[in-house]
């Protein structure tokens, strides 16, 4: 066991969201020095070293900015499927998009959309019951989030009928049945990994099948893109096999931004969060994660506390970096999930005791504060814990402008 001013390799990686091998270079480089951890005589780095590197590598970091914004030269025509409450479509419509068509299959998510844009066509209810063949050649874009599922695989090239059943399956379809010139399906990072690679590949083979060439596949690392959360989406981009036009992902901000960025006043919002609801912890909860400093987690506390909050998995191993983890003011907020006090991924605000509120999550997924969430309170949690952070929807949808800017632009010159 570890003392709490101490990380091993897997900890401090876990902590800052660099790789193992980033640390192992930064110590090869004589910028992290490590020690014999004096109780268990483990090779582990200094927390607060580890800590002020991750702040010296955003604060060095000289990414010449450039801005994605780009405005259309025409009308770009958007059905976004699996809209939940709207992330991507509030960053797509940012970017100039139209969205023509949402289907979500929540009845909560669906009244969010329809609250905030009472002009939306929300076709509410489960994709597999839409026919959305009165769009063909009528969109540009066919979006969707498809939740991420295994296909039976039988080590054949998997075509579309192999994945009946499946929601890509039911994505697949509709582009097939609207034939736009390219879709964009966003997803979890653990597709890359899911039934090592298969389900990535069997996704891009089907997408094959019904015509549309998959750009090579890039995971879009949230805090490049002006949001204040260390959140990550894989993007796959298909366009149609008969346009030539080169695709080319949003560019990454050299500006990083953090919790503060997202709950005050500043160059995100005009105005600090406004209050709201939210959950609560337990008393005893409360009174453990009080002692718990900005950016601190378990292993802050007193050893007799540690191992009260942390049970039986105090004597597992793993640094469990997220469990009693607090947020600190400048640093960009660890991802959000669908509920805002869970056991392995603990966001505690930082000054006060208690998870963020309603808005602070909207806040730290760049919702605007003017877009209200329908439901419960824990339903509104899960609609904003489920979305695409609407500042890297909006970069994206530029990317997307560009492109069809590019494609009309090259079909006037034929
Ligand atoms: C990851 S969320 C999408 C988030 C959304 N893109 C955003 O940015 O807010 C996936 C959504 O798919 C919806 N969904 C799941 N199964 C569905 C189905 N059979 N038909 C339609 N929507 C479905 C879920 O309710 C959920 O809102």
């Amino acid at each position: 066991m570890v003392t709490q001013e101490y990380l091993t390799l897997a900890e401090a990686s876990e902590l800052i969201g660099k790789s193992k091998e980033t640390l192992r270079r930064w110590d090869r480089d004589g910028k992290l020095t490590a020690v014999r951890e004096p109780m268990s005589n483990y090779r582990v780095y200094k927390k607060e070293q580890v800590l002020s590197l991750f702040d010296d590598f955003f604060a060095s970091k000289e990414i010449p900015e450039v801005s994605n914004a780009v405005v259309a030269d025409r009308e770009y025509r958007v059905l976004e499927l699996f809209a939940g409450a709207g992330g991507l479509a509030v960053g797509l419509e940012k970017a100039g998009l139209k969205c023509i068509a949402l289907n979500e299959i929540d009845k909560w998510a669906c009244a969010t959309l329809r609250q905030n844009r009472p002009h939306w066509n929300v076709l509410e209810g489960d994709i597999k019951n839409f026919d959305f063949s009165e769009y063909r050649d009528q969109v540009d874009v066919v979006t969707g989030g498809f939740p991420c599922q295994a296909f039976s695989y039988a080590g054949k090239k998997l075509g579309l009928n192999d994945a009946r059943g499946t929601l890509f399956y039911e994505f697949a379809r509709v582009v097939k049945e609207v034939n736009p010139i390219l879709c964009i399906g966003e997803n979890v990072r653990g597709l890359l990994s899911h039934e090592n690679g298969r389900t990535l590949q069997g996704m891009i083979s089907i997408l094959d099948e019904i015509g549309y060439r998959v750009v090579p596949i890039q995971v879009l690392k949230a805090i490049n893109y002006k949001v204040p959360q260390k959140r990550e989406r894989l993007i796959l981009v298909g366009i149609r096999k008969d346009i030539s036009t080169i695709y080319e992902y949003p560019q990454p901000s050299s500006k990083i931004y953090n919790l503060s960025d997202a709950l005050k006043k500043g160059e995100l919002f005009d105005d600090d969060v406004p209050p709201s609801e939210g959950a609560k912890y337990p008393k005893r909860k409360r009174e453990i994660l009080e002692l718990v400093p900005q950016k601190g987690y378990w292993r802050d506390l007193p050893i007799d506390l540690q191992k009260e909050f942390m049970g039986q998995s105090f004597y597992l191993g793993g640094g469990k970096t997220g469990m009693a983890r607090r947020i600190g003011w400048d640093e960009p907020c660890l991802t959000l999930t669908c509920s805002p006090a869970q056991k392995q991924t603990e966001r505690c605000h930082p000054e006060e005791t208690r998870p963020f509120t309603v808005r602070e999550y909207a806040r730290i997924q760049t919702f605007p504060d003017d877009w209200q969430f329908s439901g419960s309170v824990a339903q509104q949690y899960k609609q904003i814990g489920n979305a695409v952070p609407v500042n890297l929807g909006r970069e994206v949808g530029y990317s997307i402008v560009k492109f069809l800017n590019d494609h009309y632009g090259e079909l006037k010159m034929k």
